[in-house]
Parts: C-alpha cells; structure tokens; sequence
C-alpha cells in the first residue's frame, strides 16, 4: 500500500482505485506533493514536482527563491517565507516572528494507523491499512513537524493529521495547523460543500471555482449548521456515476476552514484544518499540539463512489460500540409531543400507548430537572424534577420498563443557565470575557469545559442520573455557540487554545461516558444537527440529523448529509402534523418512509394523534424491523435528487451481497396529466434476476426482471395521487 523509492525519493500511497504520490526534492530537502489521483503503475513521476522551472531552480541558482516558494506544490506549506499562497501552518516566535519553511529529515512505514491523543480518529489494523509519517524540521524556529498519511487497503481513503513539537529551546505560538493540504492543478474544477441554518441543514451546493480564495467555514464553536466541514473539487461533468471527485471531511466537532485557492499559475490549494481566527496555541519546549484527522477520498466514478468510499470508512473504522452494527430501538421522544409541558402520568401515558403499538423506547427529552418549566433557566441542575416526575425517576423508568419498553434521557451537560443553582454558586464557570456582559443565547451560556474540575462536576452529575436508573439512552443536546471567548482560568497568553480545549473535553466527556456506560446508545444532537460531523461519530453512531422532521424538508437534509454519513447515523423521526417548523400537512405513510432512512422512531404525542395515523403505526414498525438490516448496512446509491430536479427524490439501498434491495421514491407535488417515470436502478447484479414488489400497492403484484434490464432499462413507478407521497419497491434476488 505505501512505497517509498530510495533512488528518486518518492513516496507512493495506494488505495484500491487511487494513488497519492509525495515526492522529497533538493539537498535542502522541499517535501512536494506530485501526485494524487488514478491509481499508477510506477513512482516516477517526481519530474512533475517542476523543479528545473527558471527562474529558480532549487540547488542551481538562489536568485530567484520567492518565484520558486510560490509555486512549488508544497505537501504543508508554511507562510512568512515566500509562498503567498495561504499556508498550512503559521508560528509566532519568542522573538515575535512568524517565518517558517519545512524539510524533510526522516520518515517511517508501519502497519495499522496510531490513534490521536485526545481526538476522534478512524482506526484500522495492521492487515487494513499502513501509515507514513513524514518528520520535517524548522531549525531556525526549533520546531518539528510530523506528516501523518494512512492509506486503506480496501477503501479508496486516505486519511492525514499534523502533529507539531517544540523541539528547541524557547517556547512558541502556534497561530494555525491546518491537517490536510493538496496542491494541484487547476482543471476547471468545480467546489461541492454543504451549507444551511437551523433546521435546513447541509444543502448540497456545488459553484465554480474562480481565481483566487475560496471557503466554508465555522467559527461558532462547533462544526454548525451554516456550514459543513467538508469540501469536493470535482470536474465540470462530474455527476453521481462518472467523473473526478477530490473530496475531504474533517474528523473535528469544532471551529473549522476548508478552503481551495486558485493561484495566478493555475494552480489550486485544497486545505482543511481548525479555523485559525482567535486560534493561538502555545508550545513550550517539549510541548507537542496534535492536530486533528482529515479524510481524502479521491474517485473518478462520481459521486456515488465517493459516498461509497465514506460510508464504508465511518461504518467500519470511526464508529463503535454495542450499537455499531446493530438495529436501534425504536423510539418516541416528548419533545415535541409535549416541550415542557409534562410530568409522570403524561409520560406514562405516551409510552403505554406507544408500548402497545410496538414502539421500543421512551425518551423524556427537556425539562426534567431542576426548576425547568421552560428555557430560561435551570441548565447545570442535573437533578430529577421531583414535582414534575412525581414518584422520582426510577419509578418512572420502571413503570416503563415494566411495559417492554427501554428508556432514554435528554441532557445539555456543555450548558449554564445564569438562572440555574449551579450558576449561582460558580459564575466563574461560564465561559466569559472579564468585563464584558456575556451574550446569552436561548437565556444561556456555554461552560468553561478547559477547566477539570467543570468536566467532573457536570460529569458526575449526569452519571450519577443515569446510575439511578435503568436507562439505556442518552441524547446529549447543544443549543447555543460559543461567543465571548474567555477562560477565568487560564493565562493571558493561553486563551486563543480555549475554542480547542473546549472541543477536547467535549471529547474527553463523551469517551468517560460511553467507557463508563458502554451498553448506552448515545445520540448526539445541537439544536437539531449543527454537530453532525465524524468527530461527533465515534463516540455516538447516530446524530439528531435536524429539528426540522417534516418529510419533504427532511429530503434535502437527508440528501446531503448521506452524501457523506451512513443512513445508520441519521436521527429521523415521524413527526407531528401540521409540522411544527413549517406547518406543512404530509400523508402519515410519506413521514414513515422518509424515516426509514435514518434511525427511525416517532416525535409526536401518539395519544392525540388521529386514529387513521395511529393505525398505521404497526406497520411502520413492521418495515423498519423488515428494513432495517438493509438501510443500516446496504450500499446506497442516490438516483435523482428533489433539490436538483424540483419533483421527486429516489435513494436505493443494496445489501452488500445483492441479493436484495430497497427503492424509496418520493413524489412531492403531484402533475395533472401525468404517466409513470422511468428509474434506472443500481448496484444490483445484472446476472441476477430480481422479484420486484411495489411495497403497499395491491394490484402491481411481483414481478421478475434481471438486474441488468432493471439499471440499464430501469422501471415504470407510476405516478402517485395527491401531493407529498412515496412508495418503497423491494427488490428480492429470485432463486
Ligand atoms: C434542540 C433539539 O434539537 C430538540 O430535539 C430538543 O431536544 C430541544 N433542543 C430541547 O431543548
């Protein structure tokens, strides 16, 4: 998987489908990126690296060195030296200065890939992947710079992280670490990101790439709702089955920049990394900073490989625990079936009817603790609510129990409220600027994660909750961004790591949870999904996708999130009617269908429902336990998007040894005077004859076609009465 040629000095990193190549040149030891791209014969393309371009030519003539600095094809640039392009990596001196310039000085191959101190990273074993590290040095700064590049064997991935030391005498400020950087050139590329708002997040967008910088980016506190960390440069023609994709994700919860920069040779800059606004980080002698992951896919087969090749990576080698690969129980939240309005009769009585529906799980989401009628107070107080859940919750959660059904919990543990018990006795504890009146957000403040005795208090209190009882979920809720960056705590020159700190304890929390705990499913969520990131991934395999839940919003969010996230990761639900962000009246089936995609469970009151709706509530769960196996673990393929066409969606899911499959076609408005469409299919065998049911339509009956007329001459789906309707067609390998 990774060579290295002693002869030319050239690095070369397989996948399946691609290959990375990292070439050394000169005595003064430049580390250049060649290569990425199809996969190669050969590692002798290091002539590409345009070392013998006048006006300088490394070794051979130092006239000229700027000319050389700005367009060489560095593998992490650095800034202050000569290349003024935006750099990887930015220090500040002792002294006040900010040069810096890499070389190489060693590197090693290994198998398996080391874990990240402190972050959230993929993992793999020896037969699954091999790591280079590549170590540079800046002497004059006293600094060493540790490349780190995993290449799969099975999946077309790489995935790369920075690690920087203070390798000399005095201390220094890291002012930027990107992780990941590929120097290229230009070829017309278009740039595909993800983009939204509260509840309508990651919109797919795709743009052209002009000259000069182009980003997304957040620097929120999170990963958001805005934007995504994500970025594809692909091709003008590129679409979901042919063409060029150059894509990469972050493996970060927090403040973060990805960005491509088309300089005045044509050239393009692709790097991602933690946002360098407010980013200060100090490194004394000794000292190292991990930066976290970023993963590359590269494909020239469109976009479905390229979801492919993610999907496979977070299912395999990000996600873990007891649920990794397992069917999750099918819940119903009081969120919205309630907001705070509740107490233990009205939970009891949800669940009772819930339980006898065959829904598994309750969830009592806010408002259960302290003095919490409503949003403005009570966040730190992580006691049970004993007016409200009269009778305490181990009551509660037997009586529950005693029903057949588990129970789950909702805490905002990263919160303060200034109205809170816990506000009172530590008003040092909000993260603030000294002086500055704190901007509240939702009547809150974020909480001084940097400091431990913070983490172990907030801690403590949500485990000594979930040791009082059998619960068996936890939805770990975040509402509000950090603003007034300020740590009581820390020194003056040390407050620019506190946006970093607070994501690392972020992480440290979730890990002593799920360590502590590790039976528990845990679900993450931030006002809907401004924290569904792979970071976010390893410690909870599925995420609150969006608090927007009304089926026709929920197809471009779910779109765009399975671009890059398993559909076993997505937290979807059947939500109320009229839904209550849009006030939109969709058919019960359709809200069902769109959920399959995802986790699936139920967000109204389904004592009030109407009847008609509650009736069909087991068949619901008749598909999901049905479907289940095959939306959580099947391939998926996107076969026409509603944001693009503006009348239907279709997705399929094809089970890895296609055998069997699931179409999910969503008509949104209905067209007077309209026949069937013709859908190709994909992913099946085409030396396989399939079984081909039209899921509820009585009168289609079974009929039999070949994998291959059904993705080359595809299918009839007939058009559907009524606006906002879908249909499942289930496909079974006749045989
Ligand atoms: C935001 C979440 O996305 C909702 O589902 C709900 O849990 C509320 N917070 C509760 O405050």
């Amino acid at each position: 998987m990774i060579t290295y040629q002693e002869d030319n000095r050239v690095f070369k990193l397989d996948t399946p489908n691609s290959t990375y190549m990292i070439g050394i040149v000169d005595d003064e030891n430049f580390v250049g990126h060649i290569y990425y791209g199809k996969r190669l014969q050969e590692a002798e393309a290091s002539y590409l690296l345009r070392t013998q371009e006048a006006p300088y030519t490394p070794g051979r003539n130092n006239r000229e060195r700027c000319s050389f600095y700005d367009c060489f094809p560095f593998e992490y640039p650095t800034g202050g030296t000569g290349d003024f392009r935006e750099s990887c990596l930015s220090v500040r001196t002792a002294g006040g200065h900010v040069g810096a310039m890499l070389s190489y000085v060693s590197h090693e191959i290994t198998g398996g890939k080391p874990a990240l101190e402190g972050l959230p990273a993929t993992f793999g074993t020896l037969e699954e992947c091999e790591t280079l590290k590549i170590v540079c040095e800046d002497k004059y700064v006293g600094m060493q710079v540790e490349l780190f590049y995993t290449a799969f064997r099975d999946i077309d991935v790489i995935t790369r992280s920075v690690r920087v030391s203070n390798a000399g005498q005095e201390h220094f400020y890291l002012t930027k670490v990107y992780s990941a950087c590929i120097d290229m050139d230009n070829r017309d590329f278009d740039m595909v990101s993800l983009h939204g708002s509260w509840a309508r997040e990651r919109h797919i967008q795709r743009k052209t790439l002009g000259y000069g910088i182009q980003n997304v980016s957040s620097f929120r506190g999170e990963s958001s709702h805005q934007d995504h960390p994500f970025l594809a440069l692909v091709d003008k023609n590129t679409t979901q089955e042919h063409g060029e994709v150059y894509a990469m994700n972050f493996v970060y919860s927090g403040n973060f920049r990805a960005q491509a920069e088309v300089s005045q040779f044509d050239y393009v800059r692709m790097s991602m990394g933690i946002h360098p606004e407010n980013f200060c980080w100090k490194l004394e002698p000794g000292e190292s900073f991990q930066a976290p992951e970023a993963v590359m896919v590269y494909t020239d087969k469109g976009f479905d490989a390229m979801t492919s090749a993610f999907h496979k990576l977070y299912r395999k080698h990000l996600i873990r625990g007891k649920y990794k690969n397992k069917k999750r129980p099918i819940l119903i939240n009081n969120w919205e079936a309630t907001y705070f309005n509740f107490n233990t009769d009205k939970l009891l009585a949800i669940a009772k009817e819930a339980s006898a529906l065959g829904i598994e799980m309750l969830v009592m989401d806010d408002g259960w603790f302290g003095r919490r009628e409503n949003d403005d107070c009570a966040l730190g107080d992580w006691q049970v609510n004993e007016e409200k859940i009269n009778g305490g919750l181990k009551n509660l959660v037997d009586e529950v129990n005693k029903l057949g059904m588990k129970f789950g919990i909702w805490f905002e543990p990263e919160m303060i409220s200034p109205d809170s018990e816990l506000y009172r006795a530590h008003p040092d504890w909000a993260i603030a600027i000294p002086g500055r009146p704190g901007t509240e957000s939702r009547h809150q403040y974020v909480l001084d994660l940097s400091r431990q005795e913070v983490v172990d208090c907030v801690y403590n209190m949500v485990a000594s909750v979930l040791k009082s009882a059998n619960i068996e979920y936890v939805k770990w809720d975040m509402n509000r961004q950090l603003t007034d960056i300020g740590s009581a705590s820390l020194p003056a020159d040390r407050q620019g790591e506190l946006y970093h700190r607070y994501v690392l304890a972020v992480y440290e929390m979730q890990g002593r949870l799920v360590k502590d705990f590790p039976d528990l499913l845990l679900e993450n969520c931030s006002g809907g999904g401004a924290r569904f990131d792979a970071g976010m991934l390893y410690y909870s395999p599925q995420i609150w996708c969006s608090d927007d839940a009304d089926a026709i919003e929920r197809l471009e969010i779910q779109e765009g999130t399975a671009m890059l996230y398993p559909l076993s990761t997505m937290g979807a639900h059947v939500s109320d009617c009229p839904n209550h962000t849009v006030g939109r009246v969709t058919p019960f089936e359709t809200r069902g269908i769109v959920a399959l995609a995802g986790t699936f469970g139920y967000e109204l009151d389904v004592t009030k429902i109407p009847e008609a709706d509650r009736e069909q509530i087991p068949e619901q769960v008749a598909m999901y336990h049905q479907y289940n196996d095959l939306v959580r673990e099947g391939d998926y393929y996107r076969i026409a998007s509603y944001s693009k066409n503006h009348k239907f969606d279709c997705w399929q899911v094809v089970r890895e040894d296609k055998k069997e499959s699931l179409v999910t076609f969503v008509q949104v408005m209905n067209r007077p005077n309209f026949k069937s469409r013709r859908i190709l299919l994909k992913g099946l065998d085409e030396n396989l004859r399939y079984d081909v049911h039209f899921v509820g339509d009585k009168d289609a009956g079974v009929k039999s076609y070949s994998g291959d007329t059904l993705m080359k001459a595809g299918i009839l789906m007939p058009n559907l009465w009524g606006d906002f309707r879908a249909r499942l067609i289930h496909l079974v390998a006749a045989d």
